[in-house]
Order: C-alpha cells, then structure tokens, then sequence
C-alpha cells in the first residue's frame, strides 16, 4: 500500500507539534519535526560561535552536522538536545538560519528521505508546498497572535525561563514575517490544504478534525 503522508504547515506557535505528534501517537505514523531540524542546526551554529553573516561556514556547519530524530528524541550529533533546540536563544536565530537555500536544501532532502515509504505526520512550514508536494492530506493551522504568544510563553515558563509575553509576541511575529517573506520556499499555504485556526479550540478537537479530513482523503487509515 501507498504510504500516507500528512503535512502539517502553519505559524509558529499555532499547535503544529503538539497536534502532529498526537495524531502520529494515534495512527502510529512516525512524526518528523523539521523545525527541530532547523533549531538544531542553529544551536549547532551558537555553539560553534559561527556569526549569522557566515554563510559558508554555516554551510560548512550543515554539512557536517548529523541530525536524527528517534524515539521522539532529537539528536544532535548522537546527543539528544530536545530541551536546548527550544530555547529563546535559538528561536531568535533559528529564521536566520532556515532562509539559507543550501540549508535548505540539505534538510530536506533529509526530510524527504525519512518520509519516502513511511507513513508520517511532517510539520513545518514548507511541507505542503516543497518537501511533501504530493501528500495524502495537508492542513494549515493558524491562531491569533495573543493565543500563539500565550502558548510560546507557558512552553518557556514550564522549561523554566522567565520571559515578558509582549517581548515573545513580538518576537513570533518577527519569526513569521522572516519565514513568510524569505524567497526560498517561504511559509505559505498550499492551494489543497485545509485551513483549521485553532483559537480557542482544544488540542482533541483540532486532532478530531484533522482526523475526520483523513478519513475522507484515505477513509482505512483511521477504521481499525
Ligand atoms: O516549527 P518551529 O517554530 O519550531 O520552527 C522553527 C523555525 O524553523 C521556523 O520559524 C522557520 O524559520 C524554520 N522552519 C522552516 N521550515 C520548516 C520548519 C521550520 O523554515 N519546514
């Protein structure tokens, strides 16, 4: 059988990961984080005291770094960095990084490799239109700036870190402006996939609909 794809694209802080990983636990589908994928390299990136304006060394960098995920773990060079890869730190640069086309290039090629004769939930913001063009479902989810900046703000105080709730509100829409306007493969909705703002909705109700979509696109996945 055809292996089910699902692409979950959106803004940061609209749910993508919570919900994809939920629905991935659901099906038992592997669930792939590519934003883990670009904030790994970036910690990579900090840690090496590689400045954003070196490009090639940047590159350089990507080339040599090895990023996988198992178990729901990411490892970064065979370390698993789940905590490090979600801090401010990164999530400042990380948009930097991601808009380097060879950078790109090489995550998604990874990505693709992962998805290729897997069933998976991939979220991003280029999955739908660039890595998985041809997937069985796609959905965009979105929300308010306030409920994405809440959300962002509880993340870092449960990991500990105190931050002011207008700073991460403007900070995620910096972050998004950067991932709507970059020129290679920026943050858009695919024509065919499916819009699901999530504002004020819970996280059961969002994976009920995305599971009801799926058993319209691939009506056995969900049955058994
Ligand atoms: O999903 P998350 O917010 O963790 O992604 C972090 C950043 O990684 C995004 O703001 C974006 O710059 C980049 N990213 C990307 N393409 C993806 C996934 C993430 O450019 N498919």
């Amino acid at each position: 059988m055809e292996a089910i794809q699902i692409a979950i694209d959106g803004p940061a802080g609209a749910g993508k990961s919570t919900i994809a990983k939920r629905i991935a636990k659901e099906l038992n589908f592997i669930y792939i984080d590519t934003g883990a994928m670009y904030r790994a390299l970036t910690y990579q990136v900090l840690q090496s005291g590689i400045s954003l304006q070196q490009e090639e060394k940047i590159v350089q960098l990507a080339k040599e770094t090895d990023i996988m995920f198992e178990n729901g773990n990411i490892y970064l060079n065979k370390k698993i960095v789940n905590k490090e890869v979600r801090s401010n730190n990164v999530s400042l640069y990380v948009s930097h990084i991601a808009q380097i086309p060879i950078v790109r290039e090489l995550l998604v090629e990874m990505q693709k490799r992962i998805a290729a004769n897997n069933n998976v939930v991939m979220d991003g913001r280029d999955i739908g239109t660039n890595v998985l063009p041809g997937a069985t479902l796609k959905v965009f989810l979105t929300a308010s700036v306030q409920e994405r900046a809440r959300r962002r703000y509880e993340e870092l105080e449960r990991n500990g870190t105190l931050v002011n709730l207008d700073d991460i509100a403007e900070q995620i829409q910096l972050r998004d402006k950067m991932d709507a306007e970059r020129s290679c493969s920026p943050l858009v909705k695919a024509d065919d996939a499916i819009t699901i703002d999530t504002t004020g909705l819970s996280i059961e109700n969002v994976c009920k609909s995305i599971m009801n979509l799926l058993n319209l696109k691939a009506p056995l996945v969900n049955n058994n």
